[in-house]
Formats: C-alpha cells, structure tokens, sequence
C-alpha cells in the first residue's frame, strides 16, 4: 500500500491559544502543555511570541531548551527588535523556526501599520532575509490574507520565498473566508506564485463564524501541507482550528482527503484535559472528540444500538481518541438495555424482575434529577438485592 502524504501540525496552544481571553499560563504550565504536545506527536510546537514581555521570552527560552524531537517555533513582528528577540529565545531549540508576519490587507496596511504596499514588500524582503541569516528555517504569515488583495499576495509571498522562507502561511486572520474561497485561494496562490512548490503552505484559520475546521480541512484539499491548529480550539475571540477535530477528519475520511497526520491519537483526550486545566477554560459537553458527551449516547433508541453494534451510532471508537469506554450518560431517555449495561460494568447482575423495578426507580430518580450517575445507581442496586 502507497504511504499517504503527511500533513504537518504546527501547533499553536501556546501562543494563538494563550491569546484567548484568560487564558494566560505559567512557565510551568506551558511546560506540561509542551510535555504533552511532544507526547502528542505534533510537528512544530509554536512556544510564544518573545517580544510581547519578559515572561514570554523566558517562557519560549525554556520550552526552546527543555523540549526534544519537536521544532520549536517563536512569533515575530516583521521587526530587527522582535525577529533579534525570538532568535534569543529558540537558539537553543534542535529544531528553531523564526514566524514572522506582516500584514498584507489594505485594511491593515492603512489602518494599522500605515504603510504602502511598496514599503510593505521591502519590509518581508528584509525582515526575512534577517531571520533568515540567524535561522534555517523561516515562516513567513501574511497576516488578514484571506481579505488581502490576491495579486499583491502572491507578490508579498514571491518576496518572501525568494528572502529565504520555507513556510508560507495564508492565515484566515478574522474567521472570515468559507471552505470554497480559501480553497480557491490556495490553488490561486499554488499557481500564481513561482517557487511555491518548493516551500511547505501552511493554513491558519480563526473560528468566528464557525468554520475554522471546515475552512482548514478545505486547504488541506488545496495542497496546504501544514495547519496551524490549537488544542479545544482555544484562541484569540472565538479561537483557532482545533487540533482534535483536523486530526480525526482526515484519519476518519481518509478518502476525503488522503493525507495524515503522525499525531497519536490516544493521547488527545489527555492533551485537552491538561490544557483546560491550566488556562481554566472548560471544554463545552458538546465539543467534538473531547467534550464529555462526545461519545455519550442517552437516548434508549442509540443507546440499544450501539450495545449492540458499535458502528450503529460511533464513527470513531472512543478508546481511538483516549476516551475509556462509551460514555453511556443516563437520563429519562435512556432505555432498559442501557441501565443494565451500566449495572453489569458496576458489578450488578440483576434478575428480569429486579431490573424491572430497578428501572422504575431509576425513571423517577431521572425525572427529578435530570441525569443519574453511577452512585445513585449503585444505590439502586443496592435496593434491588434485597427485591428476590
Ligand atoms: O491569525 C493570524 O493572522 C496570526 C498570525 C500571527 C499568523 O495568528
Ligand atoms: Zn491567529
């Protein structure tokens, strides 16, 4: 069989993801975040932005020198300052990579940095070529690509490619592209830039109209061969791509897209419980592949089926993305099946009679307390042992 083609994850939880609001970490929590990526397997872990303050620079300096078999990589302005800075920071990194972003959007050529498009293109000449001189491996963003002009895009990444970068990334800055656009975006880019096929693209998307994932998954199919992604998606506003939901499409749909990832899989239910222990964000029941009820069947209809068959109502095992076994939530809905399941897994064997009242009772608990967790099961049981 013809090995697939390998996606690389870049990710980004300790710097896109910090951004989100109060999601700041220690140094010693962005280790255990760091520990855990490398556990993880991802590609490139983007430690922080070094210029932003003192702490992010340490920060970065100590997952640069304690993180092994990874590439580390520090953000930069397209400045000497911050490009000197982050090189500070990742020297010491087995594998360093300076990302450094301009804005290419008129929006923010004019708004922000109020400068031409001109002095913007001599600026990505430059400050590439400095990151260059210190690092072999540079990315280069241009920041709000999705809203930028295509032409001047591809002239800003012709610049930049020809300076020294390896990574070309076209981040969806403000969540503000579909699936369709920035597909054609990247098969615009691939044909109008001249030495495109010789670098890594890369996607970065934001989720404020809910597409983050989509948006990346459509790259991907346009030849993006690294995605900038962050574990539950945390990130600046509604957040970046979550790293759990791209890494499950393309394993679950590999005929959707044949490429992989070499992210191990079991370990993404770990990855996100450190995270939301750390910057205190929780995950939401509902989130894809990590949120408690992603494996949760209630209803008694699903719940029968997927006792009997697992594929019935699961497209992934549970056990593949480090989930125990079905979480089977108990509630008013839930069916007989479902309840002596539980019972056996607790250890109870009930008679045809005892579980017929012991499923009358639990219906009542139900009804008054909305969902029934193992101890009021127990006790339940309990109660059937002395019912002959
Ligand atoms: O969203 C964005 O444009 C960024 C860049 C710095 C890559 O995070
Ligand atoms: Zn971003």
């Amino acid at each position: 069989m013809e090995a697939s083609e390998v996606v690389k994850i870049f990710d980004t939880t300790l710097r896109d993801g910090e951004q989100s609001p109060g999601a700041t970490m220690t140094i010693e929590e962005k280790l255990q975040v760091a520990e855990q990526l490398v556990a993880l397997r991802v590609d490139c872990i983007e430690a922080g932005f070094p210029a932003a303050s003192p702490d992010d620079l340490a920060a970065v300096r100590e997952i640069a020198r304690r993180t092994k078999g990874v590439a580390v990589a520090a953000l930069a302005r397209a400045t000497a300052g911050d490009i000197d800075v982050a090189w500070d920071a990742i020297r010491e990194a087995e594998r360093p990579v300076i990302h450094v972003f301009l804005a290419t959007s008129d929006i923010h050529l004019q708004h922000k940095l109020n400068i031409s498009r001109e002095e913007a293109l001599q600026r990505v000449k430059t400050m590439v070529a400095r990151a260059r001189a210190y690092c072999p491996t540079v990315e280069f963003s241009a920041e709000d690509a999705t809203r930028s002009d295509r032409d001047f895009l591809c002239q800003v990444f012709d610049v930049a490619i020809k300076a020294g970068a390896s990574i070309i990334n076209v981040p969806d800055t403000v969540g503000y592209t579909t699936p369709g656009e920035y597909e054609a975006l990247f098969h615009y880019v691939r044909a109008h830039v001249p030495g495109i096929e010789q670098v890594t693209l890369s996607a970065h998307c934001h989720d404020d109209l809910g597409m983050a994932t989509a948006n990346t998954l459509a790259a991907i199919r346009a030849g993006a061969r690294q995605v900038e992604v962050t574990i539950n998606g945390i990130g600046e506003r509604a957040g970046n791509t979550a790293l759990e939901e791209v890494v499950m499409a393309l394993r679950t749909r590999p005929e959707a897209f044949g490429v992989e990832t070499r992210v191990q899989a079991e370990q993404l239910l770990d990855a996100s419980r450190v995270v939301s222990r750390v910057t205190g964000l929780p995950v939401q029941p509902n989130k894809a592949i990590v949120g408690l009820n992603a494996f949760a069947h209630e209803a008694g209809i699903h719940q029968d089926g997927v006792l009997k068959h697992a594929l019935t109502y699961e497209i992934m095992t549970p056990q593949s993305v480090g989930w125990g076994d079905t979480n089977l939530v108990l509630g008013k809905h839930s069916g007989r099946h479902g309840l002596d399941a539980r019972l056996r897994k607790l250890g109870y064997r009930l008679s045809a009679e005892q579980l017929k009242y012991a499923y009358k009772s639990f219906i009542a608990m139900a009804e008054r307390q909305k969902t029934v967790v193992d101890h009021d099961l127990v006790y339940i049981a309990e109660c059937m042992q002395e019912t002959p």
